[in-house]
């Protein structure tokens, strides 16, 4: 999805009333910013945090999905006859026995709109064609073997190169333009200095730790659904219009998620199919997606296909910027990977296309993952700057400060907040590139291995949405905090309890924080790297809101040291009621209140807006610097990525912790993007070859390199209180161009088709 769908997503979703923010820069705090270990930590390590899969209920079932063996075609006929007499078979769902699932409606977003089951036809490889439900899972396995489905079945076109045949672009049924200024067609064919290429960047299978999975449980007409999902209300929205349920008759719950990447941003078929057989069976029901099924039916990174053309001059003016593209995508969804979505601001250059093009293919609906759209967009417009300063033969650091601009050139607004240039002078600085000798394969590392050093830009979109969150007092003296929101992994809980304890002086370990659930206040979706943004000014409104009524309470409470006074001359610091103009220690611990008013607690409902109207005045956006550095041995061409630095400007950092965790992770999954992640189809039947973790790979810790993060911590004056963008996304993007020019500068070969292969390298004329 783009960016500006997303933002369009979440901004329909929700109530959308702005409020204008707190641009002034937030004073100095101890505990925001500091690196504050996760308060969920405890639950994960020692086993009690439950994940969807977890959930155990008397009378459940187990539901095993029949996969598609073709990715074209129809079902002919389909004999469940032997499934349904195996031991334990409870019911076999087919498309002609499956009632009770309808298209999903405007109010959420699903990511296959065709609802499971719905009719005969198939177009990609293990869609579900059948579902089996036993008393034991290893039963419905065994019977969903047993479902014999006969097919017509054609050919399929999973054909990875993208060079169908279409109209010019512009024209009607070819490419989109998507951006466009100034002449960049007579610019480009006049400059003196150009670089014309093709990048491409491979399907990639989310593959988060924890798999999809659905617990299914039906009350009478109530069904609450235990899910490891992104986003619980656009979930709930979803479900409800897909089960013909009541909003008020379903609940969301992910209270813990073992991370998503965007795969679990919006239900996928599994989660309708689940609830459907329960609510025929009146049992519960667990369905787990496989790893392999993760492979057909959850969702993919597209494959891309990018030509970009530069024209400079020889002084490194960048007269034009071409980037045409084009990604795969379903029989089913209309899925856009935005790779144009940094190209349009992140350089200065009055000629610029960006035009988008679909090609249709028979695979599943490709879904965003991780820097939808700028993470392959950024490996072939920041692999082609690096050839271009090639050609120019200029440093690739001097080349992109050269084209820094503080105005974004696409919307003619200034940036809120815009320090590329420090992230690529405080990298430099620290990656040690005055060092670096540009000849390729001219520097050695201390064992006499040839050292490739590479630099690439990265950036993503920041944003704010609505939030809502309810912070109640409780008479221990601690406080509960609950958002609609939930935690993929990234630390939403911990800098949740932050920002509780920041305003109250509560101790972050006592405040307890409840996420995860569609029956609380409506929070964000994690996604878009914007949820610690948006959720935090409603946070602050409801501590605010709870600390009114506290103090409310404090003078109206008979035997209440406070009883009488204006509760405007009173405050709450460091968990204590006391005057405004007496220190804390004169005041009195809430708790003492709240217990002696015989109250269970003091609420207060926080709501926030979304990015407000001055931020309608700038650019938004987090950029970055990664520096790469890989040694190569010639004589057995092997390639170790063996140190990153990272400079992020993402604004303030509110858990150093949880953030450079974030980044550090992101430079490990982009490492798999340059070297190892690709998913193969088998062009005979369609079929993900690769669809397990032996023949897909992903980097690993043994793969890891030395990892430096470091964050500008430069608060947005656009981004609120605090100032915070975001930090989830733009880690991954510019790793893997990074990575490519140090592989160029090492070997003298150029990789434009991810990742990179020992084939490639063994083209390198550079020895030992
Ligand atoms: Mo992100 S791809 O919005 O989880």
């Amino acid at each position: 999805m783009m960016f500006s769908e997303f933002i369009s997503f979440i901004d329909s979703a929700q109530d959308a009333a702005a409020k204008p923010s707190d641009a002034a820069a937030p004073p100095p705090s101890s505990i925001i910013g500091a690196a504050v270990p996760r308060v969920d930590g405890p639950f994960k390590t020692s086993g009690t945090a439950k994940y969807a899969a977890d959930y155990n209920f008397p009378r459940m079932v187990y539901a095993v999905p029949v996969c598609a063996t073709i990715a074209n075609g129809k079902i002919r006929s389909m004999d469940t006859s032997a499934a349904e007499t195996m031991p334990g078979v409870v019911l076999v769902l087919r498309h002609d026995n499956t009632r009770g699932i309808y298209r999903n409606g405007p109010g959420g977003r699903a990511s296959e709109n065709r609802p499971p089951l719905s009719d005969d036809t198939v177009s990609y490889w293990g869609q579900y064609v059948a579902l089996a439900v036993a008393e034991t899972f290893a039963q419905a396995k065994a019977a969903a073997a047993a479902v014999k489905v006969q097919y017509d079945s054609q050919k399929p076109n999973v054909n990875p190169v993208l060079d169908d045949d279409m109209p010019a672009i512009g024209a009607p049924g070819g490419p989109k333009v998507v951006s466009h200024r100034g002449d960049s067609d007579a610019a480009f064919a006049s400059a003196p200095v150009k670089v014309d290429e093709t990048y491409t960047t491979p399907v990639e299978t989310h593959n988060p730790m924890e798999m999809h999975a659905t617990v299914a449980v039906w009350n009478g007409p109530r069904v609450t659904l235990y899910e490891t999902s992104q986003g619980v209300m656009n979930h709930h929205a979803v479900m409800s219009d897909v089960l013909g349920v009541p909003q008020e008759n379903i609940e969301i719950i992910s209270h813990y998620i073992g991370s998503g990447f965007g795969g679990k941003l919006f239900p996928w078929p599994h989660s309708a199919l689940c609830a459907v057989a329960a609510r025929q069976l009146e049992r519960p029901v667990k369905l787990v997606v496989s790893r392999k099924m993760m492979f057909y039916d959850v969702g993919h990174r597209p494959n891309t296909q990018q030509r970009l053309r530069l024209g400079a001059t020889p002084q490194g003016k960048l007269l034009a910027l071409q980037q045409d593209y084009r990604n795969h995508t379903s029989e089913l969804d209309d899925i856009r990977e935005n790779c144009g979505e940094a190209t349009p601001f992140l350089y200065s250059t009055a000629n610029l296309r960006v035009s988008s093009a679909l090609v249709r293919r028979n695979v599943g609906v490709p879904t965003p993952m991780r820097g939808p759209g700028a993470v392959p967009g950024l490996f072939a417009l920041e692999s082609a700057m690096d050839e271009l300063a090639i050609k120019l033969n200029m440093d690739p650091v001097q080349l992109r400060l050269g084209l820094n601009t503080d105005t974004d050139e696409e919307s003619n607004k200034p940036f809120s907040s815009r320090h590329l240039d420090k992230c690529l002078q405080i990298g430099s600085d620290k990656f040690g590139w005055s060092r670096r000798n540009p000849k390729v394969g001219s520097m050695r590392d201390k064992d006499g291995l040839i050292l490739g050093w590479g630099v690439a830009c990265a950036s993503w979109g920041a944003y704010r949405g609505p939030s809502q969150c309810a912070v109640t007092f409780l008479p221990d003296g601690s406080a509960r905090a609950s958002s609609g929101t939930q935690d993929i992994g990234t630390g939403t809980y911990t800098v949740i309890a932050q920002v509780v304890s920041d305003k109250t002086g509560i101790p972050v370990d006592n405040v307890q924080v409840v996420l995860g659930e569609s029956n609380l206040p409506p929070g964000p979706m994690s996604g878009g790297s914007t949820a610690t943004a948006t959720v935090m000014p409603s946070v602050v409104d409801g501590v605010n809101a709870a600390i009114k009524n506290l103090l409310a309470v404090a003078t109206d409470t008979p035997g209440s040291p406070f009883k009488g006074k204006d509760s405007k001359d009173l405050t709450l610091t460091a968990g204590r009621i006391h005057a405004k103009d007496q220190s804390p220690d004169s005041g009195t611990p809430f708790g003492d209140i709240i217990r002696s008013a015989g109250l269970a607690g003091v609420r207060g409902e926080g709501k926030s807006g979304g990015m407000g109207a001055e931020a309608k005045n700038y650019s938004t956006h987090s950029f970055g610097a990664q520096f790469a550095e890989i040694t190569y041995d010639p004589g057995i061409a092997q390639l170790r990525v063996t140190r990153i630095v990272s400079v992020i400007d993402g604004g303030r950092i509110i858990n150093k912790a949880t953030a450079t965790n974030q980044v550090a992770g992101a430079i490990v999954m982009g490492l798999g993007m340059g070297l190892l992640e690709q998913t193969i189809y088998d062009q005979r039947d369609g079929r993900p070859v690769n669809d397990n973790f032996a023949d897909y790979l992903v980097a690993t810790c043994a793969d890891a390199p030395q990892i430096d993060v470091h964050f500008l911590d430069i608060p947005d004056p656009v981004m609120g209180e605090y100032g915070a963008r975001g930090i989830g996304e733009i880690g991954l993007a510019g790793v893997a161009p990074a990575i490519t020019a140090a592989v160029y500068h090492a070997t003298g070969v150029r990789v434009r088709n991810l990742p990179v292969r020992i084939e490639d390298l063994l083209t390198s004329r550079i020895t030992a």
